[in-house]
């Protein structure tokens, strides 16, 4: 496999002509953007930067890899966190980001169409022009794709109401390395004809196609929609009342989250954020105070439906042991505001250096005790480094916490490793809903049965025999 930057004779002629010569880059300028990743700790020269504008140009580019025998890096909008998306060692890189069309928007049927390289965004706009929503949403919708959601299976901040991506597909067309084009796009909600190609796309991280367009249902813009964001305190033994439990503030947090979950209809988010992560945010972004400046925590709870949820939500955020203040939002100013604290960590914590980004699910059970040992590990992993520093937040509802190290080299896996393991031990997984890409690879062997592993290796080696898509992402070497 040629996979060094030399191409082979014959290649870049063959990509040049199925997709014209501007848009097949080969300056180092210009293909830049392409090599890094957007943590800033994965990436590689690329061989090429491959440039096509539709199925069929893309279907030839492929077609050329396979031939010629060039491992190819399929990129959308190059946002994702785990190193999949970028060259490793001068493979050619195809970008779908010319395959941006949304191509029909029908409410009627409760579908849209899209090329893969439309934003999330601009699916969302086009979704709001027929008063609908996608049920699906990150904060990086302004540049993430819908073919690399897809390819991610992305979650984001409605799992708990709608699902990640898999859930919201309705039909897929993709790729596959020899430049045959798979098209299953009907939208139809039962259609039992075999295989499903779109759920076998979902979560292959580029190894198993690429995808060119993407269907998913929408779900009605509901009348009443509601964000609050609530402090919380640990609480501690009171004298006053010796029957009251001490707890610690995620525990607190996930007791409230699992009494939103079962007693609130319509909730659409429940995302965490601590004390640290919010001084964070604040001071680089320049957010005002939130409510209880001086909380432990914060809990984002957004509900929805047909009915005005306020009351119901006010009633079981109330009397919750640990919560001290709340802020309320019914309009699209206000919600965003509140939003801010929580959607902008993100971007914040990338100010503090290259970050390890851990992105885990726990069972509820295990999520206020693996937050409270987390620290300790890491500082233990690292032989007390003193500048290493960690900040969680996440999606608290469905258990999935993102774990932020910053300080340890981007090649030094001490502590990716020991959270790692704390998950394993716990009953968790090592990738909620960032993928494996190339920094969980190691893992995948202890996360996954052994019978899981050859199911994934023969439908790899069935749809991908040269093994020219993504290698090294995904699917650890065999030993
Ligand atoms: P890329 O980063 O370009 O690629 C990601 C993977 O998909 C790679 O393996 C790539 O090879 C493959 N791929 C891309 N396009 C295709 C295609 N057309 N066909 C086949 N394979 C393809 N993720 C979440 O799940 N939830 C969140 O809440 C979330 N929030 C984020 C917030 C910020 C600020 C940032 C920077 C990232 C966030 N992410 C989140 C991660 C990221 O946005 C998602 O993983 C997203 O799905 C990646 O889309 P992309 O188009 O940028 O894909
Ligand atoms: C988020 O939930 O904001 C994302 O998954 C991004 C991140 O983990 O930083
Ligand atoms: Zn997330």
């Amino acid at each position: 496999m040629a996979d060094s930057c030399q191409a082979p004779q014959g290649f870049l002629a063959a990509v040049r002509e199925a997709v014209g010569p501007d848009h097949c880059l080969s300056d180092p300028d210009l293909k830049a953007s392409y090599e890094l990743d957007w943590t800033r700790r994965f990436g590689g020269p690329a061989l090429v930067v491959v440039r096509p504008a539709n199925t069929s140009e893309v279907a030839k580019v492929l077609a050329a890899c396979n031939r010629f025998q060039v491992a190819v890096v399929p990129q959308g909008g190059n946002t994702g966190l785990v190193g999949g998306s970028v060259p490793r060692r001068g493979e050619a890189v195809l970008s779908v980001g010319r395959l941006n069309r949304v191509l029909s928007c029908d409410p009627d049927e409760g579908l849209i169409v899209a090329e893969a390289g439309t934003t999330l965004a601009s699916a969302q706009a086009a979704a709001a022009g027929v008063h609908a929503e996608l049920g699906i949403d990150i904060a990086a919708r302004d540049s993430a794709t819908l073919g690399g959601m897809v390819a991610t299976n992305a979650g984001g901040i409605h799992v708990i109401r709608h699902g990640p991506m898999r859930a919201r597909l309705g039909g897929i067309e993709a790729v596959l390395a020899d430049g045959t084009v798979a098209t299953r796009l009907s939208g139809l909600v039962k259609d039992n004809v075999g295989y499903d190609l779109a759920q076998i796309m979902a979560g292959s991280e580029g190894t198993l196609g690429v995808v060119t367009k993407v269907v998913l249902h929408l779900v009605p813009v509901p009348p009443f929609r509601v964000t609050a964001l609530v402090g919380l305190r640990g609480t501690e033994h009171s004298p006053a009342d010796p029957a009251a439990s001490v707890r610690s503030v995620s525990e607190v947090a996930v007791a409230l989250a699992i009494r939103l979950r079962r007693h609130v209809d319509g909730i659409d988010a429940l995302e965490l954020v601590y004390a640290e992560g919010m001084a964070l945010v604040r001071e680089v972004l320049g957010l005002p105070a939130p409510p209880d400046p001086g909380a432990d925590a914060w809990l984002l709870v957004e509900a929805s439906g047909g009915q005005d949820p306020t009351g119901m939500l006010a009633e079981a955020i109330e009397d919750s042991p640990g919560v001290t203040e709340a802020a309320v939002a019914d309009d699209a100013g206000g919600r965003a505001r509140l939003w801010a604290y929580r959607e902008r960590h993100t971007e914040a914590i990338a100010t503090l250096g290259v970050p390890h980004k851990l992105d885990l699910t726990l069972p509820m059970k295990a999520l206020a005790e693996f937050a409270g040992a987390v620290r300790s590990e890491v500082s233990a992993a690292l032989g007390g480094q003193v500048d290493t520093r960690v900040i969680m937040f996440g999606h608290v509802g469905d258990g999935n916490v993102h774990v932020n190290v910053i300080g340890p080299e981007p090649e030094d896996y001490r502590a990716d490793d020991a959270v790692f393991r704390m998950v394993i031990r716990r009953g968790g997984s090592i990738s909620a809903e960032h993928g494996v890409g190339v920094a969980k690879l190691d893992f995948v062997t202890a996360a996954r049965s052994a019978g899981d592993l050859t199911v994934m290796r023969r439908v790899k080696d069935a749809l991908d025999p040269s093994g020219i898509l993504n290698p090294g992402v995904l699917l650890p070497p065999v030993a």
